[in-house]
C-alpha cells in the first residue's frame, strides 16, 4: 500500500499534476450523470478546519459525497488539535476511522506532522504556506480559459503568500511562466522561488520577480490576485493599505495586459481593495468559474490519492 499526501504542490509529479487535471476535466463532464464514478464508496475523510472557510469546506464535503464518501467535518475547538491532544496523537487515531484527513491549519508544519504521524493520505486545504488545492483549481481554469498551461504567462499581484507560493510551484510544474509582482518586503519565500525556478526549467516554463504592476502585466493572459493581508494577519491589515495600493488588480492593469487576459481571484475577495468590482464582474473575470473548479479538481486529487492506496508495490 502506497500512502500519497497532497502537502504541498510538489508532493505531486508534474505528469501526476496533469492526470489529475485530465480527472477533473472528466469529472467535470460527468457531474449528476450515470458515468460519475465512486471511488471513495464506504469511505470516509475527515476535514479539519482550524480557520475559516467557504470555497474549501463546501467543495470537499460536496466532492467526498459525489464520489461515494461519507465527509465528516471537524472544527478546531471540536478536537483542538495540539490542545487537547497532540497532533501525533490525533493523526493515529483519526487514521483507525478515516481513509483520508483534509486539513487546513496555520503552519506548514502541522500538515507535516499529521502526515508523518497518521496512516493514512493527508491534504492541505490551506496553510500560511501553501494553497495547492486552489492552484490544482487554478490550473484547471487556466486551461479552460486558455485550453493550456504550457507558455502561458501567469501574473499575480499582490501580497507573496501562501497562494502566491502555490502558484509558483504549480505554475512551474505546468509549463506556465509566472510572474509575482509583490511590494518591497512583500516577496514570496526565496526558498520557493529557487525551487520553482529549478522546476520551470525542466517544464519549459519560468518564473520571474517583479515589483512594478505595469510591467508584470505587459503581456500577461492571466492577471491573478488575492488578499493582502491573510487569515492570521487581521491585526496587519491596516498597515499594509497604503502599501499594496498600488498592486490593486483594476481596469488599468487589465488594460495593460493582453486584450484575452483572464482576471483571477481564489477569493474570498475584498472588492475595493485588492480588486475593484469592474475586474471582478467585468467580461475578462473567470473567478465564480475558479471557485467551481475546487471542486472538480479536489474531486479528483482524492480520487488519484486512493488509486494510489490500491496500485500495486
Ligand atoms: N479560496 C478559498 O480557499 O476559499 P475559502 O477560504 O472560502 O475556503
Ligand atoms: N491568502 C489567503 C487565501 C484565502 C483562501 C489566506 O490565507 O487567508
Amino acid at each position: 500500500m502506497t500512502i500519497r499526501h497532497f502537502r504541498l504542490d510538489t508532493d505531486l509529479t508534474p505528469a501526476e499534476q496533469a492526470a489529475v487535471l485530465d480527472t477533473a476535466d472528466r469529472l467535470k463532464a460527468a457531474r449528476r450523470t450515470s458515468a460519475h464514478p465512486r471511488p471513495l464508496a464506504g469511505r470516509s475523510v475527515a476535514l479539519i478546519f482550524e480557520k475559516p472557510s467557504a470555497r474549501t469546506r463546501v467543495s470537499f464535503e460536496v466532492g467526498v459525497t459525489e464520489l461515494g464518501g461519507h465527509p465528516i467535518v471537524l472544527d478546531a475547538n471540536t478536537i483542538g488539535l495540539g490542545k487537547r491532544e497532540s497532533i501525533e496523537d490525533i493523526a493515529q487515531v483519526l487514521s483507525r476511522y478515516v481513509d483520508a484527513i483534509v486539513i487546513r491549519t496555520f503552519g506548514q508544519d502541522r500538515v507535516d506532522r499529521l502526515a508523518a504521524a497518521g496512516t493514512v493520505p493527508v491534504v492541505n486545504a490551506l496553510s500560511d504556506f501553501t494553497h495547492p488545492c486552489q492552484a490544482l483549481a487554478d490550473l484547471q481554469t487556466v486551461r479552460d480559459h486558455l485550453g493550456t498551461t504550457r507558455g502561458v504567462t501567469l501574473t499575480y499581484v499582490g501580497d507573496g503568500n501562501n497562494v502566491a507560493h502555490s502558484l509558483l510551484y504549480a505554475g512551474a510544474m505546468a509549463g506556465a511562466h509566472v510572474r509575482i509582482c509583490a511590494p518591497k518586503g512583500y516577496e514570496p519565500d526565496a526558498g520557493v522561488v529557487t525551487r520553482s525556478a529549478r522546476l520551470a526549467a525542466g517544464t519549459g516554463g519560468s518564473v520571474e520577480m517583479l515589483h512594478d504592476p505595469a510591467a508584470a502585466a505587459d503581456g500577461a493572459d492571466v492577471l491573478y490576485t488575492d488578499v493582502w493581508a491573510s487569515m492570521g494577519q487581521e491585526a496587519d491589515a491596516a498597515n499594509r493599505v497604503d502599501v499594496f495600493r498600488p498592486y490593486q488588480l483594476n481596469e488599468a492593469l487589465i488594460a495593460a495586459a493582453k486584450p484575452t487576459v483572464k482576471v483571477m481571484h481564489c477569493l474570498p475577495a475584498h472588492r475595493g481593495d485588492e480588486i475593484t468590482d469592474g475586474a471582478m464582474d467585468g467580461p475578462a473575470s473567470v473567478v465564480f468559474d475558479q471557485a467551481e473548479n475546487r471542486l472538480h479538481a479536489q474531486k479528483a486529487l482524492l480520487a488519484f490519492l486512493f488509486a494510489e492506496l490500491e496500485a500495486p508495490q
